[in-house]
């Protein structure tokens, strides 16, 4: 058996989205599984170096999840040629200094998105990986959900007619911490322009590349931002002003035609399928997706409503869409993705989820947020 053992130094993992979907439901996942078979006598394996700043933290986390090893010292872990990657999970404005270092240092880098808070920097680090000539990821996770792929299916087969125009609603409430017993569910510095937040640019990322990838480029944007809650707690129970957007608004016409609305926030309260659902409506179908569902409703059975608020409604609307059943078992999105840059790097299969298309994502939240002050469609 062939082993192409790939050494991964993991940065800033302690974190929420370190720990859970890329070292626990990925690294760990691929290692429990005996590593990638990629032929029947070849292997890819994982072997991966938490890094960060809290030794306490890191030992913890280390002996959690069985990972042997783990620093502080990030520059030994960059010297070590064993280590091939290195992955960044740290807050978004510690990103560039990290991926500089690794760039510098030869190895792959792959790191969370957003990959910098303006369009040119996140260029500017596609350009230096490019030019020192190492392999480079940004995570597009919504890509691999079960519902997106259902949804894509949909597509492929023809199901919708013409796609006129899609509509999406994420969000939930997030508690400020002001209230008793119910303290935030999300970091502090989410809330705070100076240090990366913001959830149009955390958002935004996320629909360039769903968009750009299953309906079409987008050609123009309208968005209107808001900080609907001004004071919140943060992690040291002390109240901080909220500085940075906490839902949009955001209106998107695509090169094709289609129109998109997609809502973000922070701020409002779930009674929807899921954290995240979206409507597509076409000529001949329509679709409803939620992160794991998707329900269909071809022409044949769109019902045909009359105005009538003087009766009960005799229509429920809900009775008359499918359920797409499973069509293979979904395994995790970030783990997906994780396997085609583990496979791009160890193989040289290709990879078009790299730091220059994870820099349209920043693009779209910059211009988004251009839109914003200005009150104006912008052409991206
Ligand atoms: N793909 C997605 O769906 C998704 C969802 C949420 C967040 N994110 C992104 O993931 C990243 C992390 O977000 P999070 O919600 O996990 O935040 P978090 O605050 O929970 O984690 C950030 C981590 O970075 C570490 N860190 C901060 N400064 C550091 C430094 N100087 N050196 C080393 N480590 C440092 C922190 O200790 C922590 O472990 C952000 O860029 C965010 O935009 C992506």
């Amino acid at each position: 058996m062939k082993e192409y053992k790939l050494g991964i130094i993991m940065n800033g993992v302690t974190g929420r989205m370190g720990t859970n979907q890329h070292l626990i439901r990925s690294i760990c996942a691929i290692r429990e599984q005996g590593g990638i078979q990629v032929s029947p006598d070849e292997v890819i394996t994982v072997d991966p170096i938490l890094t960060g700043r809290n030794e306490n933290k890191l030992k913890a986390l280390a002996e959690r999840t069985g990972v042997s090893r783990w620093t502080t010292n990030i520059e030994k872990a960059l010297a070590d040629t064993d280590n091939q990657i290195f992955f960044d999970a740290s807050s978004t404005l510690h990103r560039s200094r990290f991926v500089e270092m690794a760039a510098k240092a030869g190895k792959a880098v792959y790191c969370e998105k957003p990959t910098a808070v303006t369009t040119e920097e996140a260029l500017r680090l596609a350009k230096l990986c490019e030019d020192a000539g190492v392999k480079n990821g940004a995570v597009q996770d919504k890509l691999w959900l079960p519902g997106i792929r259902k949804l894509k299916t949909l597509i492929n087969q023809g199901f919708f007619g013409e796609i006129l125009s899609v509509r999406g609603e994420f969000g939930y409430w997030v508690f400020t911490g002001h209230d008793e017993d119910q303290p935030a569910q999300r970091p502090s510095w989410n809330y705070r322009k100076e240090d990366g937040g913001g959830i149009m640019i955390d958002m935004l990322c996320h629909w360039r590349y769903l968009v750009d990838n299953v309906f079409g480029p987008i050609k123009s944007i309208s968005c209107r931002g808001a900080t609907h809650i001004g004071e919140r707690i943060d992690e040291q129970g002390n109240p901080y002003k909220c500085t940075a957007d906490d839902a949009c608004y955001a209106t998107m016409e695509l090169e094709n035609g289609i129109l998109c609305q997609f809502n973000s926030s922070w701020t409002v309260r779930v009674r929807r399928d899921d954290l995240f659902v979206m409507q597509v409506d076409g000529s001949k179908g329509s679709a409803v997706v939620n992160l794991r569902g998707c329900q269909t409703q071809g022409i044949g059975v769109t019902p045909k409503p009359v105005w009538n608020p003087d009766i009960e409604q005799p229509i429920n609307f809900y009775e008359g869409w499918s359920e797409m059943p499973d069509a293979t078992t979904y395994d995790n999105a970030f783990k997906i993705q994780w396997e085609l840059f583990l496979r791009h790097v160890a193989l040289d299969e290709p990879f078009p989820y790299d730091l220059r298309s994870g820099a349209k994502g920043v693009e779209l939240a910059e211009v988004g947020i251009q839109s914003w002050g200005e009150r104006k469609w912008i052409d991206l």
